[in-house]
């Protein structure tokens, strides 16, 4: 080891991610990590929980603050690239399968085969490669590796095996580099080492030298908005001391668990894996005993159905409400289609329930149509059923009574549920009914079960009777005892809370009134004195079997219990599936990947509002509630309720309420003013050379202005700010929406600088092309080496732009003698342009200017409308092969387009393409179109005219019409002839008829000028 005091200090070096940070790679490597779904590493821990950021984006950031930026910034970005397991030796190890060493020969230019390899027997191998390996005398050679060939020098090699294909697809085809955390940077450290003048051969070792060398100590980064415990727990992977918190104790338990359970040591593992074991068997012969899973003829159930039944109004009948009367639909032959057929029954005005397995396509489809519907117009639910041919229809807010009450509030006749109910009472308005039981025993002959669908018998009925008799006997001591939850739903804020649906649509009132017997049952067993690890295991059961548990017949699998957090929401549904034991068991067995954490790091994991830290950290990293969709505040009471009273030790010192009114949440002035002492505070424990980074999914335009005033008020200033995509349509199931997440870099604001805004115009103007420059600067010399990738494309180059204005004006605290630190903290009068907007809107209309795309001279650009700049960007970007939609969203927002969906043909996320001047036909000529009256709308007129052959004279004629003044202005038919010029250049390859109907236009209106 070099000793520490020989290294040259850090403390007041810039960071890399000051200066760079590979977002496009990033990008992709995080859109990979996200769609692993279940296969990523923590998820194990909680599948429940919404918005994990993804941890290779973590390692950047916390390796991009503790690295330094040098003089070399070729050389910083390629070692940083080794150490995100980014470079291309790297995806040797990451390749599904690395090459042998025939199949290097046969395919690669080698002049000696004896400099990398040995073969057996000697002789024969010709001398170069490739080698015909067809030849018979080669058959029984064998070859290999010479054992002084180092790992480096063989995977520079086998990189050349490697397919020549862009950064996206290698990494679709390879895996996380977490994936194969032992060996994937075992080349990386010489140069690493060389270029940092370090001695470390892992990133502990790297972690704890970088640290000392800047901060003096091993480093401490700090999370006070920890959540699921992605960015803790990275930082920890890496070999940093951690502080992590939350105001909400199911995110302390989900960071402890990542800490704690993926982090822990091989000994704890293998304790807690025979601790599941214990307690499922002791589960399992609790349920045996009372024997309500068996059928007594070696079956055993795997889930029941259950679905609401209400007596309609206008017959009389008992109905049971099922939208679909679908039981199973699997794709694959060996299974058959399942479905419930009601049976009416006159006497007793009910319906009984048969199940018919094997059913005929038709008489499936026919099931799709249940006893409930929803209107097509107004969304509204009703009950549908057919007595002597004749429809009944009935509203299912009429069958709840819903009026409105005298606060103007809706109410409904529901009785509303007290805390010792678990099942609807005889008189209920909303009954609940079992109408299937799924079974299934080990198969005869072969492995695996065999399954039936079965309708519900007499014995079903006792067995469920059992279940409720045995919980009412023990419902109050075990309540009494935190088995099983008896804490309240809260009910606020209406109509956005989540509860309030739970209590209108069902009468529910506590949290345990969203499970069913059976599940409170086994739920309650599982959390009978079970340890800290185990809880894991019961949030998991929690999720996967409730009444808000779909029964899902989709996904072709034969119909299985879907988890109530598929959505970020609480809804009641009418049919649900409930698991039995024996489809509980994988969730209680949980099995997580181990990368064990050293004992040396500290950690600690607390559940404290953020602005009351009290720890000092080196670095920040956190991932704040802005204008979060989720609600966690709301949604996880629904686990708070069951872990509250007597938490394990590991849990104890945690508040276990979630503290509502706390929690940060929204965009409004309480937002800010709840960011402002966050960040304050995290200032404040951070040493004068410390580093925060903020992510946040980019979401609205007022973004900037508010991170703005965040920053400032907190005594933070910018240094640095990226975007990388981390989720794209399919990740989050809303449309073609891509998210990115904006990360800013900031640094404490040293001394009290004053300015002007006219000075500031310069000085922006000045960061702003320096920062545009040195990107571009980088991409060039970045090419060659990246298989000519940039390394920046233009969003990421106009991001920065943005950066870089907030850079120059956060370093500010007075401006126009104004105390920004005030300013920023004033409260803001709806609709109002506050001086800091002004501000940012100069600042990003300014880095704006500096994307010129290349065709259009820069004096003309600013003169065009913030449509036509939108267009003609997007289409040089287009011209060069980008497609994801996420452009077009960031360029509309920079160009100010109210709706560019407009000029768009193609919106999915990685097809997104502009409305060619043929697609356009005729529209968006009009007042309303933000195109109106345009050069740019005339001219592509003018484009789909000549490809429809129309007469030159008419196109022109047509033309002139189009454009206002084209007569008495000289500059519009120059900007003709521009524009013209532009869309032939760029169009030449994506649609060639359209370039050449460009060519002609612009031969039109210059000899038109001639004449
Ligand atoms: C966007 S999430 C963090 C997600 C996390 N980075 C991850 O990858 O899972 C924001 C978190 O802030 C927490 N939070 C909200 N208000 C808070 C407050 N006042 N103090 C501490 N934490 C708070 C929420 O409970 C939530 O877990």
């Amino acid at each position: 080891m070099i000793d520490s005091a020989k290294r040259f200090s850090l403390k007041d070096a810039p960071a890399l991610i000051e200066r760079l940070l590979p977002v496009q790679k990033l990008s992709a490597e995080s859109f990979k990590e996200q769609m692993a779904g279940s296969g990523k590493t923590l998820t194990a821990l909680g599948s429940y929980w919404k918005g994990r950021k993804p941890l290779i984006l973590n390692k950047a950031c916390i390796l991009g603050c503790l690295l330094p930026a040098t003089e070399n910034p070729k050389r910083d970005l390629e070692i940083f690239e080794k150490l995100l397991a980014m470079d291309d030796e790297s995806f040797v190890a990451r390749w599904p399968r690395r090459s042998r060493p025939r199949e290097i020969l046969a395919t690669l230019s080698i002049a000696r085969i004896g400099d990398y390899f040995v073969s057996d027997p000697p002789m024969l191998l010709p001398q170069s490669a490739p080698v015909d390996w067809s030849k018979p005398e080669l058959a029984d050679v064998k070859v290999h590796w010479r054992d002084d060939i180092s790992e480096l020098e063989r995977r520079q090699l086998e990189v050349q095996m490697l397919p020549k294909v862009p950064y996206r697809e290698r990494v679709d085809e390879a895996r996380r580099p977490e994936e194969v955390m032992d060996t994937v940077h075992v080349h990386i450290w010489e140069s690493v080492n060389a270029h940092l003048g370090i001695d470390a051969y892992s990133f502990p070792e790297l972690v704890e030298q970088l640290g000392i060398m800047r901060f003096g100590h091993r480093p401490r980064v700090g999370d006070t908005f920890c959540g699921s415990g992605q960015i803790p727990f990275e930082a920890a992977r890496l070999g940093c001391d951690v502080y992590a918190s939350d105001l909400n104790p199911v995110a302390c338990m989900l960071t402890w668990g990542s800490l704690h359970i993926v982090g822990g040591s091989e000994k704890s593992r293998v304790e807690l894996e025979g601790k599941q074991r214990q307690l499922i068997s002791r589960v399992q012969a609790e349920i045996d005993k009372l024997g309500v899973e068996t059928d007594g003829n070696g079956w055993r159930a795997k889930a029941f159905l259950y679905c609401v039944e209400v007596r309609c109004p206008q017959t009389g009948w008992k109905v049971p409400l099922l939208p679909s009367r679908i039981i199973s639909k699997p794709r694959t032959g060996q299974r058959i289609n399942v479905i419930a057929e009601l049976l009416p029954d006159v006497t007793t005005k009910a319906y009984a329930i048969a199940i018919r397995s094997g059913v005929t396509d038709e008489e499936l489809a026919a099931a799709e149509i249940g006893t409930v519907s929803r209107d097509s117009k107004f969304g509204e639910a009703f009950l549908i059923h057919r007595v002597n041919g004749v429809d009944h229809k009935t509203k299912i807010s009429t069958l709840r009574g819903d009026f409105i009450s005298p606060d103007g509030s809706i109410a409904n006749r529901l009785r509303i549920w007290e805390k010792s109910d678990f099942m609807p009472r005889a008189d209920d308005i909303l009954q609940e009914r079992l109408y299937c039981v799924q079974w299934a025993r080990p198969k005869k002959i072969g492995k695996g079960d065999e399954y039936e669908f079965r309708p519900v018998t007499a014995d079903d009925i006792l067995r469920e009777k059992l279940v409720q008799e045995y919980l009412a006997n023990n419902m109050a001591e075990w309540q009494s005892k935190g088995w099983i939850p008896d804490m309240r739903i809260e009910i606020g804020e209406a109509p956005r809370y989540q509860g309030l649906d739970l209590v209108r649509a069902r009468g529910w009132t506590h949290w345990h009134h969203l499970f069913n017997p059976r599940q409170l049952l086994v739920a309650a067993l599982v959390n009978q004195g079970s340890g800290a690890g185990l809880k894991y295991g019961l949030t998991g059961i929690l999720n996967w079997s409730s009444r808000l548990s779909i029964w899902g017949t989709q996904d072709g699998g034969g119909g299985s219990v879907k988890n109530t957090f598929m959505n970020q929401a609480l809804n009641t549904i009418y049919n649900y599936g409930c698991r039995g034991l024996e489809s509980c068991k994988g969730l209680l067995q949980f099995s997580a990947p181990l990368f064990p954490i050293s004992q040396a790091q500290s950690i600690s994991v607390v559940s404290t509002p953020c602005d009351q830290l009290a720890t000092e950290s080196d670095i920040y990293v956190s991932d704040p509630p802005y204008g979060d969709a989720v609600k966690y505040e709301e949604i996880l009471d629904f686990f708070v309720a069951w872990l509250r009273k007597n938490p394990p030790p590991e849990f104890a010192g945690w508040v276990w309420d979630s503290r509502r009114s706390l929690a940060i949440k929204g965009e409004d002035e309480d937002f800010r003013r709840g960011m402002v002492v966050a960040y304050k505070r995290m200032t404040e424990c951070m040493p004068d050379n410390g580093i925060q980074v903020i992510m946040f999914t980019h979401q609205s335009e007022s973004i900037w202005a508010d991170m703005a005033n965040i920053v400032w008020a907190s005594g933070l200033q910018v240094t640095a700010a990226w975007y990388v995509v981390t989720e794209t349509d399919s990740a989050l199931r809303e449309g073609s929406n891509v998210k990115g997440t904006v990360i800013l870099v900031l640094r404490k604001r040293s001394g009290r600088h004053k300015t002007t805004r006219d000075d500031l115009a310069w000085e922006i103007q000045e960061e702003v092309a320096k920062q545009i420059h040195d990107l571009t600067g980088l991409n060039q010399e970045a090419k060659g080496l990246y298989r000519d990738e940039n390394v920046f494309e233009d969003a990421d180059i106009q991001m920065a732009g943005y950066a870089a204005a907030l850079r120059v004006l956060t370093r500010y605290s007075i401006i126009d003698g104004r105390d920004m630190t005030v300013e920023a903290i004033r409260p803001r009068v709806k609709g109002e342009t506050t001086f800091v907007d002004g501000l940012i809107a100069f600042a990003v209309d300014t880095a704006n200017q500096c994307l010129v795309p290349q065709g259009i001279p820069e004096r003309h650009w600013k003169e065009y409308s913030g449509a036509e700049r939108f267009y003609l960007k997007l289409l040089d970007l287009e011209a060069k092969g980008f497609k994801t939609l996420d452009n077009y969203q960031n360029f509309a927002k920079a160009f100010k387009v109210r709706d560019f969906r407009a000029l768009m043909e193609s919106q999915k996320a990685n097809e997104a393409r502009l409305r060619s001047a043929r697609e356009f036909g005729k529209n968006e000529m009009g007042e309303g179109s933000e195109l109106h009256q345009s050069a740019l709308r005339a001219v592509l007129y003018a484009l789909m005219e000549l490809i429809g052959n129309v007469d030159g004279n008419d196109v022109m004629a047509h033309l002139i019409l189009n454009i206002p003044d084209y007569y008495a202005n000289q500059a519009q038919r120059e900007r003709v002839v521009e524009l013209a010029d532009y869309l032939a250049n760029k169009l030449e390859g994506l649609r060639p008829d359209e370039a050449s109907a460009a060519r002609v236009l612009r031969e039109l209106v210059k000899n038109r000028q001639l004449g």
